[in-house]
Order: structure tokens, then C-alpha cells, then sequence
């Protein structure tokens, strides 16, 4: 690719700005810091493979320091690296019980940043891709620093969303609500260059579905009924990776849906809205798809708690109209 083709996200983000007269640039910061965490991260999750030699999370390494749990040193360097910016009233994270102020020595901004620092964290140790997940918000509390009621806003309120996948190579994709941009990162220069500009669902899309199977028994007649037809008649493929960053990227390029289904045991699931759901519906319907809970937009869902959690059925929208149409008791599907 000609040098003059690189656009690296900084330049980006610039060129994006110039598009909003009134964009004051703290947006562009934000998305910049962003950036920086995810390339720290993946610095650490490329180097797990190593925990024989570094040590195992809980214990020392050849240093005599304490290692930490990858997630808990990712939910650390998500937090570091904005703390102090100006730029946030608040943050949520998937590792925090409650919302999380900006330290009082630290001034406040507009935007408010909910994260799951690492998505698919079981897949760590057999160095299967984990992923980052970030949404963000813009203030709406009257105080100067930012309240918990910032951070329960509906879906269809973020400003932006995306997320990191540390997989084969480093991927940063986002949307502000104007299309949605994949960066890859080149690890020889650390900078993230711009790869899959403008991602949109193909039509016709891959008929693939993601589900954990291993849960049929205890998934709604409905639910059983519509996997069934998709592995007979329909002739899907099926593809579960178990880490929601990677199953969404790869239904995101090929098409095809992603069902994390209600079932007995879990009324509302396994995912959660804020740091989860959300931001992927935003990123997937940006690009021409569709995210639902199986009978509502997952965009409409007013939260009322930080991590509450939400059936998820994501990916082309004929399909996911196909799986709401089941779900709803239509005979035809
Ligand atoms: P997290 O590691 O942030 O807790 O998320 C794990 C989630 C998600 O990545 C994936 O889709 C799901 O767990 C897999 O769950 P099952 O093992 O029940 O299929
Ligand atoms: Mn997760
Ligand atoms: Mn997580």
C-alpha cells in the first residue's frame, strides 16, 4: 500500500473531526486514549502465552512482583490511562460494583465511558482471541463529577462505541454513529492504520449461526424449534468461538447471527447491556444490522442497573427478524 494511503487512527480521528465544525476535539482525545490502553493491553495479553516465565496471575514472577489477573491489569490500565484526561464525569466497568468517579484531583469533562476491559477472559490460558468493549455517553447529571444515573442511559444515547480484538492481529473498530472503521495495528510501528474503512453486513450474508449448544436443554421451545431449523432445512453452518468480541467480529464481516438465548437457569441471559449489548448493537446497526434482546431493539433498553444482563440476538438483520418471528410463536419463520 502506497505511504500515502497510511491513515493511522490519529489522522483519522482528525479528519472525522474536521467533518463536525462544532466538535471541540475532547471527543477525539477520548477515542486517541482509548487507543493507547488497547495497544497496552495487547502488549500484555500477546505476551500470556509466557505466564510460565512471567508467573501466573496471584503469584510472583522472576522479579519477586506480584502478577496480576489479565483482566484486573486491563480493567487497571483502561482506568489509568483516562483518569486524569478531563475528558470523563465517570466510568463503569464490568470489574467495578459501583460507577466510578474521576478522582477529585482530577478535573471533569462531558463524556462518560462504560468497559468490559476483557471480554472472553476464559479464552486466555489456550490463547483463544479476548477483546475489549467500550461504549460511551455524554453527561447528563446537573452535578460537576458525574453520577451513577450517567451511566444507566438507553443504548440508542451512546455517542460512540466499539471494541478491541486481540486475536491473529490487533483490531480496533468503532462507530460515533456515522458509520462504523476498523483499525489494525501495526505492531512495528504501534500505530493503529485504518483497514477496514466504512464496514458494512454483506448481502447476501454467511448463513452461519453462533450459539453455545450446550445449553439446548434448558432454551425455550421456541428457541430449540429455531436452532433446529436452522442446522435442517435452513443448512446453516455453526460457529461459537465463546468469547463475544471475536463471535461478533467475525458475524460482522461475514454475516450470519449470534444468539446468547435466555434460558431456565438464566432468565435474562448471560450478557450484560451496558458494557456488552450495548455498544456491539450500536457498532452492528451502524453497519446495516440488527440487535435485539429477541423481541425488542437491545438500543431501546432503559438500564436500571450497571450490570444488569439481557438475552442478545445480533448479527444481519434478516436473520435476527427470523429468530424474533420464532421466538413470537410464528409458525412461519
Ligand atoms: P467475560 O469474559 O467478559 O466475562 O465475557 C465472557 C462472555 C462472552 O465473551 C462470551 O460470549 C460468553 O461469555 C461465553 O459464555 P459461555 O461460556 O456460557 O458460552
Ligand atoms: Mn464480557
Ligand atoms: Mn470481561
Amino acid at each position: 500500500m502506497p505511504e500515502s494511503h497510511v491513515v493511522t487512527i490519529s489522522r483519522f480521528l482528525v479528519d472525522q473531526e474536521r467533518l463536525h465544525p462544532e466538535a471541540t476535539g475532547a471527543f477525539t482525545d477520548l477515542l486517541s486514549d482509548i487507543a493507547l490502553a488497547a495497544k497496552m493491553i495487547g502488549r500484555e495479553v500477546n505476551k500470556a502465552g509466557l505466564v510460565e516465565i512471567l508467573g501466573r496471575a496471584g503469584e510472583e514472577n522472576v522479579h519477586g512482583e506480584e502478577v496480576q489477573k489479565l483482566d484486573l491489569y486491563a480493567n487497571e490500565v483502561i482506568f489509568k490511562a483516562l483518569d486524569h484526561t478531563g475528558r470523563l464525569a465517570c466510568m463503569a466497568s464490568e470489574e467495578s460494583e459501583g460507577f466510578i468517579p474521576i478522582p477529585e484531583k482530577f478535573p471533569t469533562g462531558d463524556y462518560v465511558l462504560l468497559f468490559d476491559p476483557l471480554d472472553g477472559s476464559s479464552n486466555i490460558d489456550v490463547n483463544v482471541s479476548i477483546g475489549t468493549i467500550f461504549s460511551i455517553h455524554r453527561k447528563v447529571s446537573e452535578g460537576p463529577r458525574g453520577d451513577l444515573i450517567d451511566c444507566l442511559q438507553a443504548g440508542c444515547r451512546q455517542v460512540a462505541a466499539g471494541y478491541v480484538l486481540y486475536g491473529s492481529s490487533t483490531m480496533l473498530v468503532y462507530t460515533t454513529g456515522t458509520g462504523v472503521h476498523g483499525f489494525t495495528l501495526d505492531p512495528s510501528i504501534g500505530e493503529f492504520l485504518l483497514s477496514h474503512p466504512d464496514m458494512t453486513m454483506p448481502e447476501p450474508p454467511a448463513k452461519v449461526y453462533s450459539v453455545n449448544e450446550s445449553y439446548y436443554p434448558r432454551w425455550s421451545e421456541p428457541q430449540r424449534r429455531f436452532v433446529d431449523h436452522l442446522k435442517g432445512e435452513a443448512g446453516f453452518n455453526s460457529r461459537y468461538i465463546g468469547s463475544l468480541v471475536a463471535d461478533v467480529h467475525r458475524t460482522l464481516l461475514t454475516g450470519g447471527i449470534f444468539m446468547y438465548p435466555a434460558d431456565s437457569k438464566s432468565p435474562n441471559g448471560k450478557l450484560r447491556l451496558l458494557y456488552e449489548a450495548s455498544p456491539l448493537a450500536m457498532v452492528v446497526e451502524q453497519a446495516g444490522g440488527r440487535a435485539s434482546t429477541g423481541s425488542r431493539p437491545i438500543l431501546d433498553i432503559e438500564p436500571t442497573d450497571l450490570h444488569e444482563r439481557t438475552p442478545l440476538y445480533i448479527g444481519s438483520a434478516g436473520f435476527v427478524e427470523q429468530a424474533e418471528r420464532a421466538l413470537a410463536g410464528g409458525s412461519k419463520i
